[in-house]
């Protein structure tokens, strides 16, 4: 027997309630029974992007909405700054060239993070680009970038700012209104503990009326048909009924617990793994803009990542996720996203250091549990 723990920064693990609501009757997506589930399902969504604005839905996963932040809102000819820092970083830069767009690429290594003094330059390099396009949590290397300062560099030099919060959204503040974000966008299977399959973006003044003014590429991404129907409760295609339908759930739950207490769960995750990760002596990934998405720790010389994840999830079903690219073999990343409990991450942590001890490293067994534990403790009243 064998259970499945996901520890992955995404998909994440899905509620019994969120999963069972899945399995709902069917109804038609241009009837009122489906109507009222959008609506109900939208209003939600304002609370937790902490926005006046619609939040649009997209039949896609996060990506989807990436592809649309680019094609409604640079044309074809237009430059648009990117920071690619990671694998996700490169996906702005990739979608960009797909619509032929300019691209005025920010790279750097994977331990350093969307700082603004990069920002700064890029402004000088590429000052006739449209709009800044970033992360709030970069998946692939573990780093959180400071989304209210590049926000308002970027309105400085009279710019637009798109924000990805696919992983990081709900696992760090990141609000709409208040950081005067002109486009954020982020997906149904992190934070949100949902399966994967619907993308979530909202549209803030400035990128409406940069929108009127774009040649927009592509088809079924086209945002203004989304806002359109958005306006009738519906969407322009057929709606992902059943996730909608989980989707009220989730969102009852994230509501529930109220977004200052999910904030806070994801930042003691966090710490908890960081603090196993130092007390078991592994460097990390990043370590200066530290993401409670999850942790990267690097593996000692010699012992290769996907072998260890690999080991974990077919010995006792535990998912982790190893590096990309050029990190493929050198990170372990330990997600503690979604609904993820303490008891949760001990397991996870438990499992790693069994892991490793079983690949020769000479750790001692419960020092990473033993940290994690303490900080939890520290949390109790
Ligand atoms: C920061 C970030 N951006 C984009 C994506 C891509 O999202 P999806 O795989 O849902 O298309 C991910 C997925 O892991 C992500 O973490």
């Amino acid at each position: 027997m064998k259970k499945l723990h996901l520890f992955t920064p995404g998909p994440t693990m899905v509620p019994a309630d969120v999963a069972l609501a899945g399995a709902k009757d069917m109804v038609h997506h241009r009837t009122d029974q489906f109507y009222e589930i959008y609506e109900q399902c939208a209003g939600k969504l304002q609370q937790i992007f902490a926005t006046k604005q619609r939040v649009l839905s997209l039949n896609s996963t996060g990506s989807g909405a990436m592809d649309a932040a680019v094609c409604n809102l640079v044309s074809p000819g237009e430059t648009m700054i990117t920071f690619n820092g990671g694998k996700f970083g490169e996906r702005w830069s990739k979608i960009g060239h797909s619509y032929r767009c300019k691209v005025h690429e920010v790279k750097y290594e994977w331990s350093d993070a969307s700082t603004p003094d990069k920002l700064e330059q890029a402004l000088k390099d590429a000052p006739a680009a449209v709009g800044v396009y970033t992360q709030l949590s970069e998946t692939s290397s573990g780093a959180l970038n400071p989304i209210k300062e590049l926000t308002e560099m970027t309105h400085d030099a009279g710019k637009f700012i798109v924000v990805d919060a696919i992983s990081g959204l709900l696992a760090h503040p990141c609000p709409m209104d208040e950081w005067d974000l002109d486009v954020i966008l982020s997906g149904s299977q992190k934070g949100f503990m949902m399966p994967p399959g619907l993308a979530f973006i909202v549209v803030g003044p400035r990128a409406l009326e940069k929108m009127e003014h774009t040649d927009r590429t592509g088809f079924y991404f086209d945002l203004q048909a989304a806002i359109k129907n958005d306006a009738k409760r519906t969407h322009p295609w057929t709606s992902n009924v059943s996730l909608f339908q989980q989707l009220n759930v989730s969102l009852d739950m994230l509501l529930e617990e109220g977004l200052p207490n999910i904030h806070q769960r994801h930042e003691i995750q966090g710490n908890a793994v960081r603090a196993a990760a130092d007390a078991l002596g592994f460097k990390r990934l990043s370590e200066k803009f530290p993401s409670n998405v999850l942790t990267p720790v690097l593996m000692p010389e010699g012992i290769a990542a996907s072998k260890v994840v690999k080991f974990m999830r077919e010995e006792w079903g535990i998912f982790m996720t190893a590096g990309q690219d050029d990190y493929k073999d050198k990170i372990v990343r330990i997600g503690t996203i979604g609904y993820q409990d303490y008891f949760d991450t001990i397991m996870g942590l438990a499992a790693f250091e069994m892991a490793l001890k079983k690949f020769g490293v000479p750790i001692e067994l419960g020092v990473g549990v033993k940290a994690a534990q303490e900080v939890f403790m520290s949390y109790l009243g």
